[in-house]
């Protein structure tokens, strides 16, 4: 496998084609973005460090009947997946009240929402990743109706996974987002899951551990991100 020109650079990761129609490589990068691309700094280690976490959560996920686009890690930054026809679209669960929940709808930061929320973003970052939902999903043409149904299924089965997982560390897990795409007709988890798209909180201290660290300045941002994997049982080099 060899990797050839890059494709598109996003806020933290980059996407190299490969000489296989169907792979590429994600390069993940130490650019930490917030706020919709409008604060990006440059955190050591940040790459190597999600590389590894992405790599772990989606292995874990794929033990659970998951599918995702993950393969394998191939360096420190960089990780071989399946090509996928992405939908525009963000699917986040919230299970405790926080971010934009709060601002929205003017309710306190961790309330418990039972049963999770789903909600749908549209991935652009010129209009802010507005709020959707599903007809317009079907209206303007992300995505069939029955592949949204199939990406909302496997969101909320995400949900059950890493809510006992990062439990069993010590943790709860607020809310996060994850986006799908399609393989040969199959709904596919790609992208990423790392601390930069959920957030996670110490259950007992409930102390921020994921990228509000970064976006409200709390500081020891990777240091946090690591804690993280050393509690579901990762290792990362010094
Ligand atoms: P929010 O509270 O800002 O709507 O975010 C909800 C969750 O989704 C939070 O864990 C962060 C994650 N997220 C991203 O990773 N990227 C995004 O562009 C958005 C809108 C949310
Ligand atoms: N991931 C988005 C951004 O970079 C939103 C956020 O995490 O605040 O800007």
């Amino acid at each position: 496998m060899e990797k050839r020109q890059e494709l598109y650079a996003g806020k933290a990761k980059s996407v190299f084609r490969t000489d296989d129609p169907d792979k590429m490589v994600l390069v993940f990068r130490d650019d930490t973005s917030a706020f919709d691309g409008k604060r990006i700094e440059q955190l050591n280690r940040k790459g190597m460090v999600n590389n590894k976490f992405n790599a772990f959560i989606m292995t874990k996920l794929q033990e659970a009947g998951i599918p995702t686009h993950f393969e394998a890690c191939l360096s420190d930054t960089e990780s071989l997946v399946q090509s996928l026809d992405m939908m525009p679209i963000e699917c986040v669960v919230r299970n405790v009240a926080a971010g934009s929940l709060c601002r929205r709808l003017g309710v306190t930061e961790g309330q418990e929402l039972n049963p999770p929320t789903f909600e749908l973003f549209l991935k652009n970052d010129a209009l802010g990743d507005p709020m959707i939902n599903e007809s317009h999903v079907e209206s303007f043409g992300w995505a069939k109706a029955d592949d949204l149904a199939k990406a909302k299924e496997l969101t909320y089965k995400v949900n059950d996974v890493l809510k006992a997982l990062f439990a069993s560390g010590g943790m709860i897990l607020v809310d996060y987002k994850l986006e799908f795409g399609l393989f040969k007709g199959e709904v596919v988890l790609g992208d990423e899951f790392s601390p930069d798209g959920c957030r996670l909180w110490d259950s007992e201290t409930r102390e921020k551990l994921d990228k509000d660290r970064f976006r409200q300045g709390l500081g020891n941002v990777v240091e946090s991100y690591e804690e993280i994997g050393r509690r579901i049982g990762m290792e990362f080099p010094s």
